[in-house]
């Protein structure tokens, strides 16, 4: 050692600096070399060693075109995004230029293209099949939003294991799932595929979703790949418009937008998709930054980084690249290694590495880490589904019930004010006789699927309207849809009221259009209810009966004259198959809910973007009473609105529940809190409850906000 320096003896001031020289060598080395998180490393993970020589033996024999078929990626059924035009998958699958199939979804179909591929191709490599199997594959759960407001990461788990079951009995071993992006802005319709705005909460669910999808071995049979998405930043897209540009200091990413894509990576996460959205100015699916320097160098990460759809062929309209081989290229060399539906890694990639625009060996490590997958998936020894196991895999008692108690714990309670016997409103009392059930989404099996309902089929779903019925007699249900999610005729309006006046009670189920109004491409400027709801809202409300309100929705709805005007409302998101039987045991009181909230919820629009973990300002508002325009300098010249005050209606983590809570005696440290007396109105049916929460860095409000850095249920 010493010796390497000079042949003298070292002084002993010498040695200490040799060492420290070396020691930062070695930290930067491991630093910017990180080595694969164990969950990767291990048996049945994507860097198993053990598949290197496998990996390396078979790009040995690969052509050029061979190699970059494995980069390519098509969509081969119903589109999720534009069209390339392309339908010559089957030729191009036995010349070995596809890779990778996505959005089919029966073991006939995928089965038919991976005969081709392995029988006909050349080297016989499999074809990895996709699917965007989001909150259930033909179980389907609450969408993402409400799985995540149960805060129950097991649970998460579970479903993803069960969808993993099912998606993979038809061949899928591989999901565009989970959606990881933290989303601060209700506008942004794909707040509903996430785990809302808190990076520790995203980063239990992320983790959560990938053990679940990948299980304990990729190549179990019933093992799916994951995909954590959209790296990164697309939730923080400007005005909560969608594919909008985003910017984004490196400490807010690392902070914030990073830590749940570095749960999953850590999780053993298989790919990672790259985002549509610019990152201060470089779009994520060509950002050497983030998709070279953080995720491989920085955190190790050895699976696939699969674009987007489209999003490599976006550069050009993002006006980083001048036409689509230039596109292709710094795609590529960014760390984008397979390209989803744009085709320009098929049209462009071989001219580019023989023309030494693309180095060989940065070709050959994107291909190694696709057949690194394919291998740990199994694919080679297994390449078929089995189609005899296909329809058996389907909706299993376990499957369904979890369904249910994943809709029960995902409802979120936002008021529940006294009924006529002066108790709260909630739950109903079982002497209730007739009930007028009103609204368009009271019996639209559909639209309780969400927007991305996989396989869910709507005559699976027991719709609210069903599940009332078989409760209290078809009978006692005054069912009147009164108005369309979007339209409504005076008549149906009038209905409605009528039908209100001769019930007990009034149970209200209005909300948003699932596939049109939240999702992909389903920005809203309006919060509001959609359509003539209020006024349908307002009209029954008028007709003096109690009113319950339950909401569908894949955000969080501005609705302030309903909060003060409505005694008792449930967020149900979209609650999935079982949406109508958890609804009603959760009404009457079987079930309690005990969904929080992991989104700020706004008053109005205006307030987005709006998210709990904010850094102080230098004037700060608290002191002041916002509820009225300042009166004084002292009051104007704070960080406030003058027409609206800054808090959100409800608070990221609130949540009502049928029992009542006391805290005491309450021990404070500097880290804990803890209470000895929760749970006041415990009864039989309700089950002990703890609750633990840890909020760090509270008093470095200067530096750093308050953030959650613990919790359980
Ligand atoms: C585009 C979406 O952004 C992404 O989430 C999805 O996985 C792909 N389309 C494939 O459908």
């Amino acid at each position: 050692m010493p010796k390497i320096i000079s042949g003298t003896k070292m002084h002993i001031c010498e040695r200490v600096n040799y060492f420290l020289f070396v020691s930062i060598l070695l930290l930067l080395w491991l630093c910017l070399n990180a080595q694969a998180p164990a969950t990767q490393m291990q048996a049945g993970g994507i860097a198993d060693p053990r598949l290197d020589a496998r990996v390396e033996s078979l790009l040995r024999k690969m052509t050029l075109e061979e190699k970059i078929g494995q980069l390519v990626q098509y969509s081969a059924g119903q589109q999720t995004g534009p069209g390339t035009g392309r339908t010559d998958y089957e030729d191009m699958i036995a010349k070995g230029q596809i890779g990778a199939l996505f959005n089919i979804s029966t073991a006939k179909e995928t089965n038919a293209y991976q005969h081709i591929a392995v029988e006909k191709s050349r080297l016989h490599i499999p074809l990895v099949f996709g699917l965007d199997v989001i909150h259930g594959f033909r179980t389907e759960f609450p969408i993402p939003l409400g799985l995540a407001s149960t805060w129950d990461p097991a649970l998460v788990e579970n479903a993803a294991r069960i969808a993993a079951q099912e998606a993979s009995a038809t061949g899928i071993r591989w999901t565009f799932s989970p959606m990881v992006d933290i989303a601060r802005d209700a506008r942004w319709g794909r707040i509903t595929e996430g785990a809302g705005e808190d990076p520790f909460l995203g980063s239990e669910m992320a983790a959560a979703y990938v053990r679940g999808y990948q299980g304990q071995r990729l190549d179990a049979p019933d093992s799916i790949a994951a995909c954590a998405k959209h790296y990164v930043g697309y939730g923080a897209a400007e005005g909560g418009r969608d594919y909008n540009s985003t910017e984004i200091s490196e400490h807010t990413l690392r902070q914030f937008y990073l830590p749940p894509f570095h749960a999953a990576v850590n999780a053993g996460a298989a790919t990672i998709m790259s985002a549509f959205n610019t990152i201060n100015g470089v779009p994520a699916s060509a950002n050497p930054f983030t998709l070279t320097q953080v995720l491989r160098k920085e955190w190790g990460f050895r699976g696939v980084v699969d674009s987007d759809y489209g999003s490599v062929g976006e550069l050009v309209a993002h006006g980083i690249a001048n036409d689509d081989a230039t596109a292709a290229r710094k795609g590529l060399l960014a760390g984008v290694d397979m390209d989803m539906a744009s085709s320009l890694y098929h049209d462009h990639l071989a001219d580019l590495v023989k023309s030494g625009q693309v180095p060989q060996a940065h070709l050959d490590e994107a291909v190694r880490r696709v057949l690194r997958v394919k291998f740990a998936l199994g694919l080679f020894e297994h390449p078929y589904a089995d189609e005899a196991r296909e329809s058996g895999a389907m909706l299993h008692p376990d499957s369904i019930e979890l369904a249910r108690t994943a809709a029960e714990r995902s409802f979120v309670l936002l008021k529940n004010s006294p009924g006529p016997s002066n108790a709260p409103l909630l739950p109903l009392s079982n002497a209730v006789r007739d009930i007028a059930l009103i609204g368009p989404l009271a019996d639209d099996p559909a639209n309780m699927l969400g927007s991305w309902g996989g396989l869910g089929r709507a005559e699976e779903v027991i719709s609210l309207r069903a599940a009332l019925a078989k409760r209290i007699g078809e009978q006692h249900v005054i069912y009147a849809k009164g108005a369309g999610i979007r339209d409504a005729a005076d008549e149906d309006l009038n209905a409605a009221v009528a039908a209100a006046g001769k019930a007990d009670l009034a149970i209200l189920a209005l909300g948003e259009d699932a596939g049109w109004m939240t999702g992909e491409a389903a920005s809203r400027t309006n919060l509001g209810l959609p359509g003539r709801q209020q006024e349908l809202l307002e009209k029954v409300v008028a007709a003096g009966k109690p009113v319950v309100l339950i909401l569908f929705s894949g955000r969080p709805l501005t609705l302030p004259w309903a909060f003060e005007h409505v005694p008792a409302v449930l967020e149900a998101w979209y609650p999935g198959i079982q949406a109508g039987t958890a609804l009603v045991r959760t009404l009457f009181g079987d079930s309690g809910p005990s969904g929080k909230l992991v989104v700020s919820w706004p008053r109005v629009v205006g307030q987005e973007p709006l998210y709990y973990n904010a850094l102080s300002t230098g004037r700060p508002a608290d002191k002041y009473d916002l509820t009225r325009p300042p009166q004084n300098s002292d009051e104007k010249y704070v960080s406030r609105y003058i027409d609206e005050v800054n808090s959100p209606q409800f608070p990221f983590g609130y949540g009502l529940s049928y029992t009542t809570f006391g805290y005491g005696p309450v021990s404070v440290s500097s880290k804990q809190l803890s209470a000895a007396t929760l749970n006041k109105g415990l009864n039989a049916n309700t089950p002990a409850l703890t609750a633990e929460a840890e909020i760090c860095n509270c008093t470095f409000v200067c530096e750093e906000p308050a953030w959650l850095s613990r919790y359980a249920r």
